[in-house]
């Protein structure tokens, strides 16, 4: 069970509100220039990965108390609780154990009693079996062909995670393997998907926890009318058919044999799943040695969370300084901004994994919150952002604090493009903090040989008021290890601030309602009667859409 503690009811949070009221006037600039120590003082380094947050408006003063608030709140507590398997997730009545999937301790992990652990085992061995079948050519389509073509077929986290991995390690691509992702139900997806394969050569993943998500069930049984359209015979589905998901009554009812199954188990959120039998696209794409080692990098920064001093912990650290932001400074989005093409649903991952689980607006007791829970996450690579958003980033009236993350090491040096890309990531980082000051901005425009009389008129819009809040993620270059390590950092990150908002983080009721009204609409929409039973809006447009479309 985690504590039902209200954040702000505890003597750190009135420290912070107190603290806030000089802190706020900071100057991150001048922060520096008072403390040559500073960078060091404010960066943690674990392996390769190095994250340097002293471009945020801290003191060690603001850092110690945030860290009083989350030892008031018992985090500590909290992290013991979700790796040993207490059921955390309460109101599903469940425990959190995406970290079983990647432990490599050679310890048992209990769930209600029972040890996961050799079932999870089984699985990454059946995966492993399997993926070597599909590699070595042993698993034949059913004209005699090996596979070519994976096609994943779920929505959410049964699809981002490993779309995002198998993008971000393209490097590690098995030859003569293209994996492909069909999440929307809008069917131009998977027909423009069917395209760019052959049903003699491809296999299907149908990857859904739950196994009845619309989306993923229609895109099923298109992709196996297509198949069987061509094979012609049901008894070929087999060999093209696999399902990943925990409902094994509704995987048979689909037609995809038990043998085909690769399971996992309610423990394992949909957006904490990658690391799951939902990774067996991943697998079949990079190679399970990869997928090893990517798992291995979540256990290595599981362990650095587990073990480590909270002064020390770098997703600790991570969340107590996002929420400071939050909470105080009342900013209301994070970007995440990738400095590597590889990375570039890094955000859009991470989107659906903070905003699915911290969006919420009750506390564990079911009361309102009377305070600001789950920022709104979004992102893009740099440098394309810089072209687009960074302006507002830059000179808009919201703060946004940002994450910029870059490798050292390109997986594609070519000539100077590597340099220039962090060129533009170092000075990012600079000019948000350093802005530019009204007489820099005058001074320029003067240099430029601007007329007087302009020169006063142009100067506020050439400043930067700067003293926008950073964190910088190097890592050496984008490994499996590595990614696994980045990835980790961010899951706990996001169960840090769960923890001291007070909130359920691992479960999701507030996708269900749109669901429900979907599902009540859509045999609505089959006749041409005209619909009353709604709001005048949704009737207007159900309406319209049934004579727009004749
Ligand atoms: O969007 C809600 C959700 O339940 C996500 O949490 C999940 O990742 C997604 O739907 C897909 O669910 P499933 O894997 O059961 O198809």
């Amino acid at each position: 069970m985690l504590p039902t503690i209200n954040p702000t009811s505890t003597a750190a949070w009135r420290a912070l509100q107190q603290h806030y009221q000089t802190a706020h006037t900071l100057s991150i600039s001048e922060l520096f220039t008072a403390n040559p120590e500073r960078f060091s003082e404010f960066s943690r380094q674990h392996g390769d990965l190095l994250v340097d947050m002293s471009k945020n408006i801290v003191t060690a003063e603001t850092w110690n108390l945030l860290l009083d608030l989350a030892r008031e709140v018992n985090l500590p507590e909290a992290i013991q609780a979700m790796f040993k398997g207490d059921p955390i997730n309460q109101t599903e009545g469940r425990a959190v154990l995406h970290t079983a999937l990647r432990n490599f301790s050679g310890a048992p992990v209990m769930a209600e009693g029972t040890d996961v652990m050799p079932g999870v085992r089984a699985v990454q061995d059946q995966m492993k079996q399997f993926a070597s079948r599909i590699h070595s050519g042993e698993w034949k389509g059913y004209t005699g062909k090996p596979i070519r073509y994976i096609v994943n077929i779920g929505i959410g986290g049964s699809d981002l995670g490993p779309l995002m991995v198998t993008e971000a390690l393209k490097p590690y691509w098995q030859p003569n393997i293209q994996p492909y992702f069909v999440s929307n139900v809008d069917g131009t997806h998977i027909a423009e998907t069917l395209k760019k394969v052959n049903p003699e050569e491809t296999l299907f993943l149908i990857a859904s926890k739950t196994f009845t998500t619309q989306e993923t069930m229609t895109n099923a049984h298109t992709a196996r009318d297509w198949f069987l359209k061509a094979a012609g015979n049901e008894k070929f589905v087999a060999g093209h058919f696999v399902a990943l998901s925990t409902n094994e009554k509704e995987v048979v009812k689909f037609g995809i044999d038990k043998e085909n199954m690769f399971v996992f188990w309610d423990w394992v959120g949909g957006r904490y799943s990658l690391w799951s039998a939902i990774g067996l696209s991943i697998v079949l794409t990079i190679g399970y040695d990869n997928f090893e080692a990517l798992l291995k990098g979540a256990f290595d920064l599981d362990q650095h969370f587990r073990n480590s001093e909270l002064n020390q912990n770098i997703p600790v650290l991570l969340a107590l300084t996002g929420l400071w932001y939050t909470n105080f400074f009342g900013t209301q989005t994070e970007a995440i901004l990738p400095y590597d093409q590889y990375l570039h649903r890094f955000a859009a991952y991470f989107q659906q994994g903070n905003m699915e689980s911290n969006g919420k607006s009750v506390d564990r007791a079911g009361n309102p919150l009377q305070y600001s829970s789950g920022p709104i996450i979004w992102g893009e690579p740099g440098t394309n952002g810089q072209h687009a958003f960074y302006q507002l980033i830059h000179q808009g009236t919201p703060v946004i604090p940002c994450d910029f993350i870059a490798p050292a090491i390109s997986h594609n040096p070519i000539g100077d493009h590597h340099m220039k890309l962090l060129s533009n990531f170092f000075a990012q980082t600079e000019a948000l903090m350093n802005g530019k000051s009204a007489d820099e901005a005058r001074a320029e425009l003067v240099k430029a040989g601007t007329a007087a009389e302009a020169v006063e008129k142009l100067v506020p819009f050439k400043v930067f008021t700067g003293n926008r809040p950073t964190n910088s993620i190097l890592v050496k270059s984008i490994t499996p290890f590595t990614l696994g390590q980045l990835i980790a950092l961010y899951e706990h990150k996001i169960f840090v601030q769960g923890v001291i908002w007070n909130i359920f983080s691992f479960d999701q009721w507030g996708v269900e309602l749109g669901k429900q009204l979907a599902n009540k609409i859509l045999p609505e929409l089959k006749g041409d009667e005209a619909i009353t039973g709604h709001d005048g809006s949704t009737n207007g447009l159900i309406n319209a859409y049934k004579r727009m479309r004749t």
